[in-house]
């Protein structure tokens, strides 16, 4: 999950096919539906004797079936292990800020002592494991009496499409938004340790999935339908001196591999990405304080422009994927590197990493499965589709935060010049980088929220928006327009969340478009989540489960994901639900993005409504 969006030109063209919004009507609503007119009718009343007759259908679950067969994705790691350098496998246990003897190895650069130091120095803020767990908890079945599906919405799409054959329909976590168990079996601290935003208290603890994950995992497949289970590495559980030659923590890679074994034991496919937001510290030097730096491009700084980053980055990406690579069919090197790029530095290190990576994935481990990266961008539309001002600025919008990264990575192309002029300090490409970066993902991977409409600083002047692109003091740095959620008319642009998502589904259709006709490649839904109102303040837990607007969010957006399909011709492969379960949104738990709900006090989770409305609906057609 991401943060909120505060704030080239690619061809005016792309806008002009926008047709399903903006559409000129007057009088109501047209029924094309209804044959009959009833105008003139004049309906007969009758007495009957009354007697109830509603009745609920009762309907339950069923968990996808386990799996008949075994697919491989790469080589085994016993056959692969040749092409990585030597590995020591180490343990290092868990951090007591409270223990009264020291490591007697000071010697060893990384041994206990050296890891105890890691976490003296980021002297994490009011530190406290106080979660429930310290083992992996066994899974249990799912009572039946859960399963049973809630009422229907009253409203609800009326398309008529199926998904096609081998859409996936999956879930997205994060590590840190919901693994806990922070400073035991070995991890090393990492920015999400340390940051802390708007003051808010730090939590430790979320989900404890880090001991809960069977049981995380058996409940979304209890529900069925879902198919592919997506979740993060945390680079510091890995490799907790970060760096190319230093010890892997057994404990790290024994977790993630059962954690993988359970997803496929559950019927369901791993989707791995790499780094979600949890840099390891040791990128910001001794200075931490530089991670609260405010970036030039990004919310936060990822310290992804870090000299030694590139390759350390490789480096662990290489051994990750040589242990799991016949286990896992999709990988993301970086989720929304935009929101923690720090500079144009920062841009052309993620960029030539993930290129390195994916070239080391097909020709070297020869995987067989895919690979992308993750993006944010809530859609910009102009305020006024009819302003070439405005599409001037939602085309600037866009690209700025989509071309920087998808010109080289699927067109082979320079960057945009919304970036280049944003950006003075970007690195330029050579042609032989764009040869090497360019095709170096297997389809566009998006986090389409929510769309965000647009117009100049100054309203009807693109000369306004250069003009901000060379002033980093402009309150419109670096996007340089005027974000707004209102449409031109002064209403919302859709229903109001919890946050910045408002309910915009046909915007999502046109998104759809504009991402597969410019940047010429399949499209991904890698996470999309509604943050219902106020829902973390409802006292009953009933209230919290039965949560329409969430429905009515997930629903009308899968609808028109089967138009851009099946009308627009748009190659839209698959959908995963931010979030399974409701998770630390950077700095607390208001914000609730899951399908489940999690109780703070004793980690029990729960079905919201939503979670089998959209397992409904995918099922209905063509989810099996
Ligand atoms: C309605 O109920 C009354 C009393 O039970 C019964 O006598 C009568 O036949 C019923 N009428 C009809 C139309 O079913
Ligand atoms: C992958 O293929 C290349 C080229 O054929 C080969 O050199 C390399 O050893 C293979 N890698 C593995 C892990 O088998
Ligand atoms: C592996 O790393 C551990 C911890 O740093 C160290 O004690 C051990 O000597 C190393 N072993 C080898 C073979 O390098
Ligand atoms: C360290 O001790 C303090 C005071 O007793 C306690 O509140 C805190 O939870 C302890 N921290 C850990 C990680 O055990
Ligand atoms: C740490 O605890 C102190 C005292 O309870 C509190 O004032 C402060 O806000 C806390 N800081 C964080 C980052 O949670
Ligand atoms: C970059 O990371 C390395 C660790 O890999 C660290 O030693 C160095 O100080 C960092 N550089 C800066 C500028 O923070
Ligand atoms: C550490 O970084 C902060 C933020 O960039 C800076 O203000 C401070 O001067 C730095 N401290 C040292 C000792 O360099
Ligand atoms: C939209 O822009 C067009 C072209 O500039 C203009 O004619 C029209 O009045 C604008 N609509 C509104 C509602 O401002
Ligand atoms: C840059 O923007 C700031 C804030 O709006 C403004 O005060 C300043 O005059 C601008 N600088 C230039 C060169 O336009
Ligand atoms: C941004 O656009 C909105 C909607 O048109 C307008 O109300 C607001 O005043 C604009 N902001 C600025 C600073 O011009
Ligand atoms: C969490 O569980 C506890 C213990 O069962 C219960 O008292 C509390 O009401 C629950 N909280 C919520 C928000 O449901």
């Amino acid at each position: 999950m991401r943060a909120p969006v505060y704030s080239s030109l690619l061809l005016v063209a792309s806008f002009v096919q926008a047709q399903q919004i903006y559409i000129g009507t007057t009088g109501p609503t047209p029924r094309p539906q209804c044959s009959v007119s009833t105008s003139l009718a004049q309906p007969s009343y009758t007495f009957r004797n009354f007697s109830f007759t509603l009745s609920e259908t009762v309907r339950t679950a069923t968990s996808i079936p386990s799996p008949t067969t075994t697919i491989t994705y790469g080589p085994a790691y016993s056959d692969a292990s040749r092409i990585l350098p030597y590995i020591n496998y180490t343990s290092w246990g868990s951090w007591n800020p409270n223990a009264t003897t020291s490591a007697s190895d000071a010697s060893n650069p990384y041994g206990s002592a050296a890891w105890t130091s890691l976490w003296q120095h980021a002297n994490p803020p009011n530190f406290t494991e106080k979660g429930l767990y310290s083992t992996t908890v066994s899974p249990t079945p799912i009572p039946s009496n859960e399963l049973v599906l809630p009422p229907r919405d009253y409203f609800g799409p009326t398309d008529c499409y199926n998904f096609p054959e081998g859409f996936m329909f999956g879930v997205s976590t994060s590590a840190s938004q919901i693994e806990g168990a922070t400073a035991e079996e070995g991890k090393a601290p990492t920015l999400m340790d340390i940051l802390v935003q708007d003051d808010r208290p730090k939590d430790y603890v979320t989900n404890e999935n880090y001991y809960l994950y069977k049981q995380d995992v058996e409940r979304v497949a209890a529900m069925g339908g879902v198919r592919y289970y997506s979740f993060s590495i945390a680079w510091s559980r890995i490799l907790p001196f970060a760096l190319p030659g230093t010890p892997v923590n057994q404990q790290g890679l024994d977790h993630y591999n059962d954690l993988i074994n359970f997803i496929l034991d559950k019927g369901m496919l791993p989707v791995v990405t790499l780094l979600h937001f949890d840099t390891p510290l040791q990128f910001y030097g001794s200075n931490l304080s530089t991670a609260a730096d405010r970036p030039l491009i990004g919310y936060v700084n990822g310290a992804y422009q870090n000299e030694t980053f590139v390759d350390a980055f490789v480096n662990y990406a290489r051994i990750v994927m040589t242990h799991f690579a016949s286990k896992v069919p999709y990988w993301f090197t970086f989720n929304e590197p935009l929101l923690y790029s720090d500079n144009g530095v920062s841009v052309d290190h993620v960029i030539k990493a993930h290129a390195q990576v994916y070239h080391f994935y097909k020709e070297q481990l020869n995987g067989t499965g895919q690979i992308s990266i993750k993006f944010n961008d809530n859609f910009g539309v102009p305020r006024n589709v009819s302003s070439p001002a405005d599409v001037y600025a939602a085309n600037h919008f866009n690209s700025f935060q989509l071309a920087t990264f998808c010109n080289p990575i699927f067109l082979g192309e320079d960057y945009p010049d919304s970036f280049k002029q944003t950006i003075p300090d970007y690195v330029p490409l050579t042609a032989d980088d764009l040869a090497y970066i360019g095709g170096t993902a297997d389809f566009l991977g998006i986090d389409p929220y929510t769309a965000t409409v647009v117009t100049p600083p100054t309203p009807g002047n693109i000369g306004s928006i250069t003009n901000c692109a060379m002033n980093s003091s402009s309150p419109y740095f670096p996007y340089c327009v005027n974000q707004t959620t209102v449409n031109q008319y002064g209403w919302n642009i859709g229903y109001r969340s919890q946050s910045y998502v408002y309910i915009t589904p046909t915007y999502l259709r046109e998104y759809l478009g504009y991402l597969y006709n410019t940047f010429r490649s399949p499209v991904v839904i890698t996470e999309f989540g509604f943050p219902v109102f106020a829902e973390a303040e409802k006292t009953d837990l009933s209230d919290q489960l039965f949560d329409t607007p969430r429905s009515i969010y997930y629903l009308s957006y899968l609808s028109e994901v089967l138009k851009a399909i099946w009308e627009d011709g748009v190659n839209v492969k698959g959908a995963f639900l931010w979030a399974p379960v409701d998770n630390w949104e950077f700095g607390d738990y208001d914000a609730h993005f899951g399908v489940q709900v999690v109780n703070r006090t004793t980690q029990e989770r729960r079905y919201k409504k939503s979670f089998f409305d959209v397992v409904d609906f995918m099922k209905a057609r063509g989810i099996t």
